[in-house]
C-alpha cells in the first residue's frame, strides 16, 4: 500500500511584480536579481488570501484528479504565511470545499513544508488509517518581507499548490528529512501576535531576516546529501530519476545541486524566474505546471527536495501515478 498522487492544482496570484518595479523601492537591479538568483518576476496577492489561494488550488487539485470532496479524509496545508491563525488553514479548505469527513490541520515547516506535508500524508495513507489526502502549500510571503530589505525582497513570491493522494497498490519509498534548531537563526521572522505596540511593525524582527550566504551554503551541501541518501536508502540509482524537483529559492542553488550530484540540468526544472520563492508552495506549483503539460508521466521517479528556516531539509521519491 502507498499514497499516489492523481491530481494536482495551484493557483498564482494575477498581479506580477517585476524586477523593475522592485528596483523602484530598493537600490537593486534587472541584471543583479537575474545573475543571482534567477528570479525575473513573482506574483503578489491584492485581494487574495493565503486561505482563497490554499482554496483555489485545492478545488483544482480535487478537479485534476477527479475526486469528490466528500471523499477526502485528511486536509494538510503547510504554510508559514496564514492571514488567520484559527480556525487553521485547513479547516477554512474544509469548510469552502464542503469535505465533511476530512481531518485538518496545518503544518509550520517554512520551505521544507511541502516534502513534510506529502511524507505525513503518505505515512497515513500506508498506515491505512486513511485513503484520501489532500496536501496543499499556500503562501502570502509578501505579507512578511521586509521591502526596505534589498536583501530578501527580491526573492520571495505568492501563491498556492496542492496535490490529491490515494492510497493505492505500489511501493512506499521511505524519506529522508532533518532538522537543525541549532543553526535556527540563519533565517528567522518573528510572530506579530508577540506585538503590544503597532508601532513596532516597523522593527526588522517581524519580517524575513536571513544570513544569505549561510542559507546558501547549507543549502547546496544538505540538499545533495540528501537526495543521495534518499537514492541509498531506497536502494534506488540516479540514472532512475527522471526529475529532481527541489525548493524554487534560487538558480545557482539549483545549479549547484545538480553539479554536485553529477547530473544533467535537464533533470531539474524551474520556475522561479517567474514566481520567485514561495516557500512551501513552490514545489506543488511546479509539479502541477509539469503535469499540465505533460512532462510528468506515468511511471517516472521523481525526487522532491525541500530545504529552507528550522533549518529543515529533506527529500523523498514519488513515483508518478
Ligand atoms: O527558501 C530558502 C531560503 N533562502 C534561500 O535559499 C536564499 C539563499 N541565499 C541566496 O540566495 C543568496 O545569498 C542571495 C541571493 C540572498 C544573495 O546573493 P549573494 O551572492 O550571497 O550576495 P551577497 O549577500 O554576498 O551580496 C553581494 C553584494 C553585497 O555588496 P558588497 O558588500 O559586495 O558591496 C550586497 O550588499 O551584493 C549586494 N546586494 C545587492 N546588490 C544589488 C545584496 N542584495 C542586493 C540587491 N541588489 N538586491
Amino acid at each position: 500500500m502507498t499514497g499516489i498522487i492523481c491530481g494536482t492544482g495551484s493557483y498564482t496570484p494575477s498581479y506580477v511584480m517585476d524586477n523593475n518595479e522592485i528596483a523602484t523601492m530598493v537600490e537593486t537591479n534587472d541584471e543583479w536579481i537575474k545573475e543571482r538568483t534567477g528570479v525575473a518576476a513573482r506574483h503578489i496577492i491584492k485581494d487574495e488570501t493565503t486561505v482563497s489561494m490554499a482554496c483555489e488550488a485545492a478545488k483544482r487539485a480535487l478537479a485534476d484528479g477527479r475526486v469528490d470532496a466528500g471523499e477526502v479524509d485528511l486536509i494538510i496545508v503547510s504554510t508559514i504565511s496564514s492571514n488567520i491563525i484559527l480556525p487553521c488553514t485547513a479547516c477554512e479548505v474544509q469548510k469552502e470545499l464542503g469535505a465533511k469527513g476530512a481531518t485538518c490541520f496545518d503544518l509550520s515547516a517554512a520551505c521544507s513544508g511541502f516534502v513534510l506535508a506529502y511524507n505525513t500524508a503518505l505515512a497515513y495513507l500506508f498506515g491505512g488509517v486513511y485513503k484520501t489526502a489532500l496536501i496543499i502549500g499556500s503562501e502570502s510571503l509578501s505579507n512578511l518581507t521586509n521591502w526596505e530589505d534589498r536583501s530578501t525582497c527580491i526573492l520571495f513570491g505568492d501563491g498556492a499548490g496542492a496535490a490529491v493522494m490515494k492510497a493505492g497498490e505500489g511501493r512506499t519509498y521511505l524519506p529522508v528529512t532533518y532538522s537543525d534548531g541549532m543553526k535556527g537563526k540563519a533565517l528567522t521572522c518573528s510572530s506579530r501576535h508577540a506585538l503590544a505596540d503597532t508601532c513596532r511593525m516597523k522593527d526588522p524582527e517581524y519580517y524575513i531576516q536571513m544570513d544569505g550566504q549561510a542559507v546558501f551554503k547549507f543549502a547546496v551541501k544538505k540538499v545533495p546529501e540528501a537526495v543521495s541518501e534518499v537514492l541509498e536508502k531506497n536502494h534506488v540509482e540516479k540514472e532512475e530519476i527522471t526529475w529532481y524537483i527541489l525548493h524554487q529559492a534560487n538558480r545557482r542553488i539549483v545549479e549547484a545541486v545538480a553539479k554536485r550530484l553529477d547530473e544533467p540540468m535537464e533533470k531539474f526544472p524551474m520556475n522561479l524566474q517567474e514566481y520567485g520563492n514561495t516557500s512551501s508552495a513552490s514545489i506543488a506549483i511546479l509539479l502541477d505546471e509539469m503535469k499540465k503539460d505533460k512532462r510528468l508521466k506515468s511511471g517516472q521517479k521523481i525526487v522532491i527536495a525541500g530545504f529552507g528556516a528550522g533549518l529543515t531539509w529533506g527529500a523523498s521519491i514519488i513515483e508518478w501515478g
